[in-house]
């Protein structure tokens, strides 16, 4: 692997102004006092690992990602166990997608190892940016950029990798309640053939206006239905979703190539299978989805992903529709299986698969 330089902030927060920080940092605005930046060039290959003091970049203006938005990350979180030690959840699953989304932006991949290390070590430095509420995690933020300074449309030759981190308190406040969310009933997140399955940035700017218009008409989230015939549910936001019904059976969209692989999806498909529930990965229309909330043959929905956890969903609006799923609040087996997941999480149940990855 190649070495990393590990040089420790100089001027690091003051501990009083980071506790104040940490006593309520919300999601994703208190950053930590350190980042990693490693460099490729074509023919190199990556070199220059540093873990350094957080800093402002500098680029070239011509750098392609300003461009022609050549970039992807990854988001993941470090949880702090009952002995005081740190953890990762499957890193390895966020260091392969990472590579996925690479192949499909025509970016270079990042040896798995080096972004684990990427990772572990930006924790290790920075494990002192905890929350101080129960539960509290840091939120870590792998990027790649094409950095290359030129204008022709081509993939680039140069990138820079990093990673930052960020205290995480709960994605949504008030998260005991129920979110309720936004039909996009006019734009679309992915096509076939698209990136819907890459973490690109362009495909969260396509996405801001749907969820700004969630926003203004109060609501929480905005789920997107499929690109082709504008029926099928595809997936929130930010979030992948899962469907529950009276029987206990549970349903999620399949992964096409246009919604994002959800690693929490993932985990939580496992965990429904381990408990011999009936779980299936098939579309489901959104008129069924209301006939059926309406009927009451679909009990429970919830969202789900590294930073939403697993979240219930209350109600359901689009320009032509408004349902309520079950009483509006959350379900039984939507807590169980948040439960299940953060008991993992947190290293307080036992840990079947080997999802936790303890930082020495
Ligand atoms: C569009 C989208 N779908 C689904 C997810 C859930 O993915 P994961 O469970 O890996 O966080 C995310 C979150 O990162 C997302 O941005």
């Amino acid at each position: 692997m190649i070495p990393f330089t590990i040089t420790p902030n100089t001027t690091p927060t003051d501990a009083a102004i980071r506790t104040a920080k940490l006593a309520d940092p919300g999601f994703g605005k208190v950053f930590t006092d350190h980042m990693v930046m490693i460099r490729y060039v074509e023919g190199d290959g990556w070199q220059d690992a540093e873990v350094k003091a957080r800093a402002p970049l500098s680029l070239d203006p011509a750098a392609a990602v300003l461009h022609y938005a050549q970039e992807i990350f990854e988001g993941m979180k470090a949880y702090k166990l009952g002995d005081g030690n740190a953890a990762l959840f499957r890193p390895d699953a966020n260091a392969r997608r990472f590579n996925e989304s690479a192949h499909r932006m025509a970016m270079p991949a990042v040896p798995e190892d080096v972004f684990i290390k990427s990772v572990e070590e930006l924790v290790k430095i920075d494990r002192d940016w905890f929350p101080s509420a129960e539960g509290g995690t840091l939120y870590l933020r792998p990027f790649m950029i094409a950095s290359e300074a030129f204008l022709g449309v081509r993939p680039a030759r140069e990138y820079l990798f990093m990673v930052i981190a960020s205290a995480a308190g709960p994605y949504f406040k008030g998260d005991a309640g129920a979110i309720s969310i936004w039909v996009s009933e006019h734009y679309t997140r992915a096509a076939r053939g698209g990136t819907g399955a890459a973490k690109c940035g362009g495909n969260y700017a396509s996405s801001l206006i749907a969820q700004a218009e969630a926003i203004s008409k109060g609501h929480d989230q905005v789920v997107f239905l499929d690109a082709v015939e504008n029926r099928w549910v595809e997936e929130l936001g930010g979030m992948n979703v899962f469907f529950v019904f009276e029987d206990g059976s549970l349903r999620t969209p399949p992964l096409g190539g246009t919604i994002l692989p959800g690693i929490t999806r993932d985990a939580l498909l496992t965990l429904a299978h381990d408990s011999g529930l009936s779980v299936c990965e098939e579309r489901y229309s959104i008129d069924q989805w209301q006939d059926d909330a309406r009927s009451g043959k679909l009990v429970e929905a919830f969202a789900c992903g590294t930073a939403a956890v697993v979240t219930p969903i209350g109600t359901v609006t689009g320009e032509k529709r408004s349902f309520v799923i079950g009483a509006g609040g959350p379900g039984q087996l939507t807590e169980k299986l948040r439960q299940q997941l953060v008991n993992i999480q947190r290293g307080i149940a036992p840990d079947p698969h080997n999802w936790l990855r303890r930082l020495s």
